[in-house]
Formats: structure tokens, C-alpha cells, sequence
């Protein structure tokens, strides 16, 4: 019996009972257990009520690449040469680097990651069924050096995504997580590969928390939050995976272009740092200073004692002084 399987029949969040699951698979009521304990472990919220079986707390709409193609416009699906839908993977962003395919644009989705990536070297917790675990791949013809706010413009097509579900009251913490009230709401982990002056590719990794699991609250290293917080109800992760990758087919086409400029007002008013006392780390050293928004390339801007500083996204840590 494939754990899928047995998620998927659990899906829609009605009674199933124990004996009538197992005559459904083939097996014993205990191996339908251990399999019930295994999909709690990776994050599904089944619970059993006597008499009656197991259920899911909600129902759960399983991603399905149909649906969210059907956010793009026809254009846009042109661009897309592969949208993988994975039940389960070690990382969306360590998938699609692993591939040596050139084409244009190509999407990883996943359900569960085993062993998720946040930016620092964070784990980034990924329970099944419950959020978005999003990779897109994309070629880029003018080097390296060209892609630098990058990071920040994919937050702003992230934006763009959740207000269109309805999320309100969040912000961009430079260089790209996504908070409301302080709490961290999505995250972003572009990687790059490829040469350095000539055709190179981006991975743009984004992690949304949609329904976190009441109990995967553990592990966090911040404060969490989620859109079924944000939003009158958790709104569908099909349309929430398909309105993010909308938006990040415009703006990445608009950022080859014209670079972070073009972006760079959306940001601004995206901006929860801008005015606020931070503290900036990197190779140097630890200052403090005024955050007074981002320049045409995204790098932050510090102002200490009528001094302004840069700091580019790659080498800074900042954290509200
Ligand atoms: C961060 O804020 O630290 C970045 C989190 C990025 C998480 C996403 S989930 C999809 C993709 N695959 C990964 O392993 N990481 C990114």
C-alpha cells in the first residue's frame, strides 16, 4: 500500500474506518496504523474518533499541475517547458539544480520535502499536504553580475500572489522574507549556477506557509505564521502555486530587461525595514544605522551619522537594531 494512496483517500476529511481501509489495500488493520502514524510524522493532522475511523481535521486539496496552469495565460504557458508536481523530494530547489536541461523555464512543486532549504543554511520545515514548496528555473543570458536583486524581485512577484488570495498586512524584511506582524510568513532561496559572465540560471526556491499543522510548531527558529491566518480561510494552494507563478513569469521577463529598477518603487512600498533602527552583520564587522530603503541594484541602504552605507544581499545579516 503506497502512503500516497492512503493520503489521498484521506483527503476528504470523512470517517474512514480502520477495517474498511484495510480491506480497500489488502492488509491488516495494524499495517493501516503504522501508515496512519507515518503520514501524523510527516505533517497530516489525522485524528481518530472512536467508532468511526480515521479522519482529516480539514480536507485537503492536493496540488495539480491542471489547476495551476490554468492561473497562467496562454502566453505564459508557452514559456513553461516542464511543471513537476512531486509527492515527495528532498529539496524543490536541489531538484531542479540537479538538472542539466537548458530550457527556458522549468517548475518543481512538491508536497512534502524531506529535507527543505532555508536561506543560511536553515532547515526549512516542509509537513505534507499543508503548504507550498515552490522551485522555478531559469535561464539568464548576460552573467551573474546582472541578477543582483534578484532575490528582492521574486519577494515582489510573491507579494503580487498573495494579495491576489486575499492575504493583507504583510511586508518584505530585506533582502526577501515575507512577515506579517513579525511573523514569518514565506521565504525565499534564489541559488545560481552556471558561468559567471556568460548564460547562467537561477533557481528561485519559495516556501509559503498556506496551513501550517498546529503541532509543527516546534521546530520553528521564529516566530510563524500562516495565510489561513492572514486570510478569511486557507485559500487553494493550487491557486496560490499558480498566482506566484503568474507574476514571477512577468516579473522575471521585466527583470531581464530592466533589472531591479524596475521594481524598485513596488518594493519600496513592500519595505518593513525603511526607516526602522537596524543593526547590519557581515565579513567586517556589525554596525547599526537607519534603514532608508534600497538602491537600483537592491542593495540596502544605512544611514549612520549622515554616512550612508550599501550592503548588498549576499553578504549581510540585518536584524531590527
Ligand atoms: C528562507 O527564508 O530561509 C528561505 C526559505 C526557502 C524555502 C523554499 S521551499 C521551496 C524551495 N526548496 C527548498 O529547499 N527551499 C525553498
Amino acid at each position: 500500500m503506497q502512503l500516497q494512496a492512503l493520503a489521498q483517500l484521506l483527503g476528504d476529511s470523512a470517517p474512514h474506518s480502520g477495517q474498511a481501509l484495510a480491506d480497500h489495500f489488502g492488509v491488516t488493520r495494524a499495517a493501516i496504523w503504522k501508515r496512519i502514524e507515518e503520514l501524523r510524522a510527516q505533517g497530516l493532522p489525522i485524528e481518530a474518533a472512536a467508532g468511526q475511523g480515521y479522519r482529516l481535521a480539514a480536507p485537503i486539496e492536493w496540488l495539480d499541475p491542471a489547476r495551476i496552469l490554468a492561473e497562467l495565460s496562454l502566453a505564459q504557458r508557452r514559456w513553461v517547458a516542464a511543471l513537476d508536481v512531486a509527492w515527495e523530494i528532498d529539496s524543490t530547489n536541489s531538484e531542479l539544480l540537479r538538472r542539466d536541461d537548458a530550457s527556458s523555464v522549468q517548475v518543481c512543486i512538491a508536497e512534502r520535502q524531506s529535507a527543505g532549504r532555508g536561506r543560511r543554511g536553515r532547515a526549512w520545515i516542509s509537513p505534507l499536504g499543508s503548504n507550498v514548496y515552490f522551485s522555478l528555473r531559469r535561464r539568464f543570458e548576460h552573467g551573474m553580475a546582472a541578477l543582483s536583486g534578484l532575490s528582492l524581485a521574486a519577494g515582489v512577484a510573491l507579494a503580487r500572489a498573495l494579495a491576489d488570495v486575499g492575504a493583507r498586512g504583510f511586508g518584505l524584511k530585506w533582502p526577501n522574507d515575507l512577515l506579517a506582524d513579525g511573523h514569518k510568513l514565506a521565504g525565499i532561496l534564489v541559488e545560481l549556477g552556471g558561468e559567471f559572465l556568460g548564460p547562467c540560471h537561477a533557481v528561485i526556491g519559495i516556501g509559503i506557509n498556506v496551513a501550517l499543522p498546529t503541532y509543527v510548531g516546534a521546530p520553528f527558529d521564529q516566530p510563524v505564521t500562516d495565510l489561513a491566518a492572514l486570510c478569511a480561510a486557507a485559500p487553494s494552494r493550487n491557486r496560490v502555486a499558480g498566482r506566484l507563478l503568474a507574476h514571477l513569469l512577468d516579473v522575471l521577463d521585466r527583470f531581464e530587461r530592466d533589472g531591479f529598477a524596475a521594481f524598485r518603487d513596488e518594493y519600496a512600498a513592500l519595505d518593513l525595514l525603511a526607516g526602522r533602527r537596524v543593526r547590519v552583520s557581515d565579513a567586517h564587522g556589525t554596525r547599526a544605522g537607519t534603514a532608508i530603503g534600497v538602491d537600483v541594484r537592491g542593495a540596502l541602504r544605512v544611514e549612520h551619522e549622515g554616512v550612508v552605507a550599501t550592503c548588498d544581499s549576499a553578504e549581510v545579516t540585518v536584524r531590527g537594531a
